[in-house]
């Protein structure tokens, strides 16, 4: 009779697998297959700080004075400029436009006018010297503005206009009324040769007053607060070539006028000064009407072609901008860097100013 030999010691040496360990070894096997499956199938997300923001946010197309500066094309918003492809053509537009001597008016690209007699548009703060005075429509709300303002603060209710917008034709017959009445060497030193007159730009109006409380030393001093400067100023003669005109103001807007009379330079002056300056290194100015921090600089023309455009480049962190032909060679561009205090203040502090001024010159007569 064969006995199997069974080693109890034998059984142990090999120990059986129980349920216990089956249980382990299932577990980490179906941990191991997991782990395997999210590595193989994990997506590649970005995070916000990748993202490419097309859109540039900070710049706006201000556009120019005028209508200038709207075809924006905005080719690298995520950089530091944006470039904005503008038409030579609107080198001859903009409330920068220099005209004078020996700068021509293009009429070729004037803005509309528009007449003020019965115009429901107009205010009644001041009257008009025959029917047909007129001036560029985008101007007249600024008109409005600033003798509504004079009327106030001076309470004269005679402020009238003079001239307004002018054709050529007019300035002729003009010309040709002054030399006949008071010589040649008088017509050229109050009348611009035609086609070389400020009156053609529809920005332009000769402002007086037939009231007997005239203040023409408030609309001087005030003029820039609603954009305007007094054009033909004593003493800059030699530059303008016109003798001193304390009617004649012409509408350049914010901020040029302020840092035009902050720095007396007439127009002339202003536009060569500005030639300067670039992007990288603008002339930085902030109002002290309201706060508003602005850089402008100039840009040439690419050529004096008006089919081509030119490519200026703006500030892709400016809050809002304005390209402005010079009439001569380039564009004046104007970058609000931030804005001072809101509307409001700015014109109630305008109020408290003219208030002061009127009391100063009161005091003075
Ligand atoms: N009186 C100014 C100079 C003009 O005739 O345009
Ligand atoms: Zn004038």
């Amino acid at each position: 009779m064969s006995r199997r030999r069974v080693s109890r010691y034998g059984e142990r040496a090999q120990p059986e697998i129980t349920s216990g360990m089956l249980v382990l070894i299932i577990f980490a096997a179906a941990a191991i297959l997991l782990t395997v499956y999210f590595i193989c199938n994990i997506e590649y997300t970005p995070t916000e700080d990748t993202e490419t923001d097309t859109e540039s946010g900070a710049v706006t197309d201000g556009g120019a004075s005028g209508g200038t500066g709207t075809n924006a094309e905005d080719t690298a918003a995520a950089e530091e400029y944006i470039t904005v492809s503008v038409s030579n053509s609107e080198v001859y537009s903009g409330y920068m436009m220099l005209v004078n001597y020996e700068t021509i008016f293009n009429f070729d690209y004037a803005e509309p006018t528009v007449t003020l007699y019965h115009n429901d548009e107009k205010s009644d703060s001041y009257s008009l010297a025959t029917s047909s005075i007129s001036c560029a429509a985008s101007i007249l709300e600024y008109l409005n503005n600033f003798l509504d303002a004079y009327a106030e603060a001076t309470g004269d209710e005679g402020a009238i206009i003079n001239s307004g917008a002018r054709t050529y034709e007019d300035q002729l017959s003009i010309m040709e009324e002054y030399t006949e009445l008071y010589g040649e060497d008088y017509a050229n030193a109050y009348v611009a040769v035609p086609g070389y007159s400020e009156h053609h730009t529809g920005y332009a109006l000769d402002i007086a007053s037939l009231g007997s409380d005239y203040d023409s030393l408030w609309l001087i001093e005030n003029c820039w607060r609603y954009g305007f400067v007094q054009r033909y100023q004593a003493g800059k003669e030699d530059i303008t070539k016109i003798s001193y005109e304390y009617w004649h103001y012409r509408y350049v807007g914010a901020p040029h006028a302020e840092i035009m009379m902050t720095t007396n330079l007439c127009h002339e002056e202003y536009v060569d000064m500005l030639r300067e300056y670039t992007i990288d290194t603008p002339y930085e100015f902030t109002s002290s009407d309201h706060g508003t921090v602005y850089a402008l600089y100039f840009v040439a023309a690419s050529s004096d072609n008006v089919e081509e455009t030119t490519d200026v480049s703006i500030p892709a962190c400016a809050e809002e901008y304005k390209i402005e032909g010079n009439n001569v060679d380039g564009f004046v561009v104007t970058v609000t860097v931030s804005y001072g205090t809101d509307e409001t203040d700015a014109e109630e502090r305008v109020t408290a100013d003219e208030n002061t001024s009127a009391d100063a010159e009161t005091t003075d007569e």
